[in-house]
């Protein structure tokens, strides 16, 4: 496993672009797997960037799997990972936009959509890398804490915390207009992928940072499962690395 240190959020975020960057241009029919996020989302654009300045970045081929999506919510809802990744990503690039697949949070039957995500994604290989945030409490995707490491693709009831951070105003305006669940992405099907990349920036994210590495892994801190996968990144800024104890790993500082 790498941990990489970079200095502030944009190099961060330009040194997970590089990496997807370099995975598209060697293997052009990637399939990747997405988190939505500001934090994700400052790589996006930045790929974005590449592309207009590089038409020879192309990501034609690659195949998409989004890793959540707020339950009851259509995807024209300019708050659904959905409208998040087609205005931030995918509208502003060459992919197809049927090669990118969200699960779809207004599904009438949810169980069925959840097993067919899963199924497709088998059907197409798996994932070969999965980009990752991190969750203020330690989730990933939606995996809130308690998920098991074999969890598939499902439904999760959010925390009291996760409530409250989503109600913040930024995306919803209160409490009452927050959806109280999503489909998530399972942890047995992230880490499954051939490739773990994760990043968190800011202070914000330095306690998470830390219980992912200084803590007791297991499912109290979904993140700290990936620790366990044979290839996992994990890309932070020094504010988000400024918590940091005894994380058991060698640290590189770019
Ligand atoms: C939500 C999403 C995750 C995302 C995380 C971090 O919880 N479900 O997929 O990684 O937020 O988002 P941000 O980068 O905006 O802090």
């Amino acid at each position: 496993m790498t941990l990489i240190v970079c200095p502030d959020p944009d190099s961060a975020a330009r040194l997970l672009a590089d990496a997807i960057e370099r995975a598209v241009t060697v293997q052009p029919r990637l399939v990747l797997g997405l988190a939505t996020g500001r934090t994700p989302g400052r790589a996006y654009r930045d790929l974005v960037r590449r592309q207009h300045l590089d038409p020879g970045l192309t990501f034609r081929n690659v195949t998409t799997f989004n890793t959540d999506e707020f339950v009851g919510m259509p995807p024209e809802d300019p708050r659904s990972a959905r409208f998040f990744m087609n205005t931030n990503f995918f509208r502003l690039v060459d992919i197809r936009l049927e090669n990118t697949h969200v699960p779809r949070g207004d599904a009438v039957d949810l169980s069925l959509e959840c097993q067919a995500y899963d199924q497709l994604i088998a059907a197409r290989g798996g994932l070969d890398l999965v980009v990752l945030g991190l969750g203020h409490n330690g989730h990933v995707g939606f995996n809130e804490p308690g998920s098991s490491a074999r969890s598939r693709t499902r439904i999760v009831d959010f925390t009291e915390s996760t409530l409250a951070a989503l109600s913040d105003g930024a995306r919803f305006a209160n409490l009452e207009q927050t959806p109280s669940s999503a489909l998530t992405l399972g942890m047995g099907t992230i880490l499954e992928a051939r490739h773990v990349m994760l990043i968190a920036t800011g202070i914000s994210k330095a306690q998470s940072v830390h219980r992912m590495f200084d803590g007791r892994q297991g499912p109290a801190v979904p993140a700290s499962l990936l620790l366990g996968h044979p290839k996992l990144s994990v890309v932070v800024d020094s504010d988000a690395a400024s918590a940091l104890r005894n994380p058991g790993v060698d640290i590189e500082y770019v």
